[in-house]
């Protein structure tokens, strides 16, 4: 199987989205109780026990962050935020939290040494790290040795074509059925377990002919959660709102970003339950002029087309609306430099 290596930067239009990794990674190990210090090293496969804890209950965790190209050199966007929540995560998933400095330090020399596969904007270099369970006996509990990594892949638009001025459209099923997470669970954790508890509702909303799936909370299957890798808001009378986060929904960095682009730009952000009902009837009356869903890999995505339970509803006139158009530009203009961030270590330069 090929690593997918690259060490020169395609078009942007060839990248996609995860498809080729730059030539380093940045590695760690934990054994004995202990993280020993991170290494550089060349793209490369793993050997694993088949018995690895990683393989048989899902011990993993990991982030996705980016690097863009600026005017004076490349900068990462709100790694803190990041390292910070993949140490939630480990806490949610048993695991011990990788030090937080030496992190940081991990990101900037690994964006340092490939720079040169850091695309123009609107591409950008996806940061990828990741910690797995990884020895090998076969009782459910905590691994006692683990890896830490982080990859990195030149990429375009999760979605296809991107651009720096309006987002991306896509079609949203919303399931009645499916259940990302429920209270107690891991929902708050980005951990593989909930993209793989996804999977099933995004294949189905294929088949529906829709790009992805928008989950309801587990109780009443009533109140939008998330969707499959991405947060939601929606314009209502001008109002931005998005579910309030608890530890069924991911906190979202570019989730949190938007909600302080907003605030910034005067726009009143309330995060509050949104019921899928209530929210239907305000698109057919027109309150709710737009939906999009929000995250690293995608950035801003307006939601052009929803379904539920047998009706295809668009939302509005199926354009990107000028608030997602509006926080689009302004958080493009922070990732190209040219837009002065809500606060100055949004922006972390590594070369
Ligand atoms: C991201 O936006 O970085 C994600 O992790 C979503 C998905 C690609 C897993």
């Amino acid at each position: 199987m090929s690593l997918n290596s690259i060490d020169e930067l395609l078009p942007l239009s060839q990248l996609g989205f995860g498809k080729y990794y730059g030539k380093y990674m940045i590695e760690a190990t934990h054994k004995d109780g202990q993280w020993q210090p991170w290494a550089l090293t060349e793209l490369h496969k793993f050997e694993m026990h088949p018995g690895s804890k990683t393989l048989h209950y899902a011990q993993e965790i990991f982030e996705g962050l980016k690097a863009y190209k600026q005017a004076g050199g490349i900068s990462m966007f709100r790694p803190d935020a990041n390292i910070t929540r993949m140490s939630l995560s480990a806490e949610y998933l048993a695991m011990p939290p990788y030090p937080e400095a030496e992190f940081m330090a991990g990101l900037k020399a690994l964006v340092h040494k490939l720079a040169h596969l850091t695309p123009e904007l609107p591409g950008s270099l996806y940061l990828r790290p990741t910690m797995i369970g990884n020895s090998n006996s076969l009782g459910v509990a905590p691994a006692s040795e683990y890896l830490f990594y982080i990859l990195a892949c030149p990429v375009g638009g999760y979605f296809g074509d991107v651009s720096s001025d309006k987002p991306a459209t896509i079609s949203i099923w919303i399931s009645d059925k499916h259940v990302r997470a429920a209270h107690g669970g891991l929902g708050a954790a980005k951990t593989g377990a909930n993209y793989a508890a996804s999977l099933r509702a995004v294949a189905e909303s294929k088949k529906l002919g829709f790009t992805n799936v928008m989950f309801l909370d587990a109780v009443e299957r009533r109140y939008l959660e998330e969707l499959s890798g991405m947060n939601v808001f929606v314009v209502d009378r001008g109002v931005l709102k998005t579910p309030p986060l608890g530890d069924t929904i991911l906190a979202g960095v570019t989730r949190d970003s938007l909600i302080k682009i907003a605030r910034h730009l005067k726009i009143e952000v309330q995060e509050t339950p949104i019921a899928v009902d209530e929210m239907l009837k305000s698109i057919a009356s027109g309150s709710v002029s737009e939906v999009f869903a929000c995250g690293t890999a995608s950035v801003i995505t307006s939601i052009a087309e929803l379904g539920w339970r047998g009706e295809r509803i668009r939302v509005a006139n199926g354009q990107a609306g000028p608030v997602a158009t509006k926080l689009y530009q302004n958080l493009c203009g922070m990732h190209a430099g040219t837009t002065t961030p809500i606060a100055p270590e949004w922006l972390v330069k590594c070369k």
